[in-house]
């Protein structure tokens, strides 16, 4: 970098600034009522401004806006590429704002990153998101700052009066309030401030205090939503999930969590559900020994940063007396991720307490397997996402393949979040899915309720909804040798229709006999049984074995096939060769039919 910019250093800055911004906008006559850095009208000098337009507007019956522009990201840029740098890039800001000013309308600066655009004898309010398209339009275009290409965006608040009834503290308040509004929602952009964009924050605030009272008014009760085995529904575990109740009504956590972060509530909050888990693990182990479910618990980025966490999950341990190796602490993959070497020290001390840790709504954030493989963590929790569509849609069952792969590789317990039915959860069994959650099997309970399932569960043996997967081996006979135009056509009917039904298998031919597994749920299989013996392109059909099936061998939809006849480019076996042994005799032997077939999983 070449010398430091400060506001007297026009002539310095000249040599700097891009876009032809000039060095005329920091002259000294302007020093006072200018910006010192920009040149542009100060807050001071701004609120005047309003004032006489709104006074002026009165009079002559016409129009203010005021648009105010927040500079995305500026901080970032300061922090990364240093003051110097940020200086430059607010002055290139101001000089190409004010080559969007037109008669009537001025340019100031309010101070940080902030910029705004008085407009007067403004015609249709509409114009001035036109006008604030292109302030963004024209900041998004690239800036070249000492080498270094950086890119703006803006989030513009609208404000305009038609009656002059504001004042130039309303229209800044309110500008600002619609700026809030844009950056709320995430997309950068304009709004026009309405009466009603308060509402949000003001509801925000409400809850806000209300949170800071809700603990001592003993407002939070905890749930249980209930983890199963993924092909048996036996429960394993349970996620404990807060729920609060203040008089006015049930606030979903959905809500209140984000708030809690906010404002720093969730530290308390987040105590106290902690030491509802630890007392939940130490209940159930004493009613129902090893059978008890272990207790899953969400901690949130705010935890992780709080130098007190891990000695606050100690004493809690220990008060309570609850099992940590029985305790386990979701954390979600973004969280993990926002600073993964200050976290990765706070997770090795949980994990030195005892406790065990499990990636939450994994897929949604940015973990490398190499960051993977440095967590102490022993679960993953796929992201409901990925579960939605596993039973329809082929993108998601390659996502949940890949995780449960990469997972099982690691020697990680899976467990998939929001299953709701139960092709979903024939799915994630079949792709060998340790545990699942979701309401397929239950919903989130009050202790109390959730103590009385478990308690069913464990005197009546009852098992949850278990998977009715259902398979079966036949062989049979074709009159004359199979053509491969032949095969071709009866595999793309057949590999179309069991898509479309969920059906997985293999089918082998071999010197004029077909061998063949079918898997799927038990009355789709049966009558598809149905249709192939009554098929006239082979005869004599016997089911070698069929039964249930606690795991799909076969995890695309679809039917592999292997022609085994014999290819020239196979060894010779002519010297070697004994009896032949057929399809049809080798199904006498079911177990290393079922094995022969399976063999072929995954291949074609
Ligand atoms: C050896 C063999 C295996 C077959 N496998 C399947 C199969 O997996 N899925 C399928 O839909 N049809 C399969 N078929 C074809 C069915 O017998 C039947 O022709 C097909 O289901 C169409 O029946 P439809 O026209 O009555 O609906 C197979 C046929 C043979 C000879």
């Amino acid at each position: 970098m070449e010398k430091s910019i400060t506001p007297a250093r026009t002539a310095d800055a000249a040599t700097h600034l891009p876009d032809g911004a000039s060095s005329g906008v920091t002259s000294a006559r302007h020093q006072g009522k200018h910006d010192a850095l920009t040149g542009l009208s100060d807050r001071c000098a701004i609120r005047a401004r309003i004032d006489s337009a709104l006074q002026r507007s009165r009079s002559n019956k016409s129009s203010t806006a005021l648009l105010l522009i927040d500079i995305n990201g500026f901080k970032l840029v300061n922090h990364t590429h240093g003051q110097e740098i940020g200086d430059l890039l607010l002055m290139t800001v101001a000089s190409r704002l004010q080559g969007q000013i037109r008669q009537g309308e001025s340019a100031g600066r309010l101070g940080d990153n902030e910029f705004v655009v008085l407009c007067e004898q403004v015609g249709q309010a509409a114009t001035m998101s036109l006008l604030a398209e292109r302030i963004n339009d024209i900041l998004r275009q690239p800036v070249v700052i000492a080498g270094l290409t950086l890119s703006v965006t803006a989030s513009v608040g609208i404000v305009v009066d038609s009656d002059g009834t504001q004042t130039a503290n309303d229209m800044l308040r309110h500008a600002d309030a619609a700026v809030q509004a844009v950056k709320a929602r995430g997309d950068g952009g304009w709004q026009f401030f309405s009466a009603h964009i308060h509402e949000p924050a003001q509801q925000r605030m409400k809850i806000a205090s209300g949170l800071s009272m809700a603990l001592a008014r003993n407002e939070f009760s905890p749930h249980f939503q209930a983890i199963v085995v993924a092909d048996s529904g036996r429960i394993v575990g349970a996620e404990l999930l807060l729920r609060w109740n203040p008089p006015e009504g049930p606030v979903s956590p959905t809500v209140f969590i984000p708030i809690a972060e906010m404002t720093g509530a969730i530290i308390e909050i987040g105590a106290w559900v902690f030491r509802q888990a630890c007392l939940a693990e130490a209940n159930w182990r004493r009613r129902w020994g090893e059978q008890a479910p272990y207790v899953s618990v969400n901690v949130s980025t705010r935890q992780l940063n709080d130098e007190t966490l891990v000695d606050m999950f100690a004493a809690a341990l220990r008060e309570t007396g609850a099992d940590p190796t029985r305790l386990l602490l979701e954390i979600t993959e973004t969280a993990l991720m926002a600073d993964i070497d200050k976290n990765l020290n706070v997770l090795h001390r949980l994990a030195d307490l005892g406790l065990r840790l499990a990636i939450d709504d994994f897929g949604t954030g940015y973990s490398s397997l190499a960051q993977l493989t440095r967590m102490p963590v022993n679960v993953l929790k796929v992201d409901k996402a990925f579960v939605d569509n596993i039973d329809k849609d082929p993108e998601s069952r390659a996502v949940i393949r890949a995780v449960l792969s990469m997972g099982r590789a690691l020697g990680l317990k899976l467990v998939a979040e929001g299953v709701e039915n139960s092709d979903q959860q024939a799915e994630l069994c079949a792709h060998g899915c340790d545990f699942i959650q979701g309401y397929h099997f239950h919903r989130p309970l009050p202790e109390a309720a959730f103590v009385d399932t478990v308690e069913r569960e464990i005197r009546d043996g009852a098992l949850g909804a278990a998977i009715p997967l259902h398979f079966i081996i036949y062989v049979s006979t074709t009159p004359a040798p199979m053509t491969r135009p032949a095969f071709d056509a009866l595999l793309k009917q057949a590999r179309s229709f069991n898509r479309t039904v969920g059906i997985t298998g293999c089918l082998i031919y071999q010197d004029c006999c077909f061998m063949q597994m079918l898997e799927g749920k038990k009355e789709v299989v049966e009558a598809l049984m149905e249709k192939v013996k009554l098929d006239p392109r082979h005869c004599d059909v016997r089911t070698v074995v069929e039964g249930p099936a606690r795991r799909r061998a076969f995890v695309d939809w679809s039917m592999n096939f292997l022609d085994l006849t014999p290819r020239p480019d196979e060894p010779d076996f002519t010297q070697w060769q004994g009896r032949a042994i057929s399809l049809t005799e080798l199904a006498e032997d079911a177990r290393t039919c079922y094995k022969y077939m399976t063999a072929y999983m995954g291949r074609s």
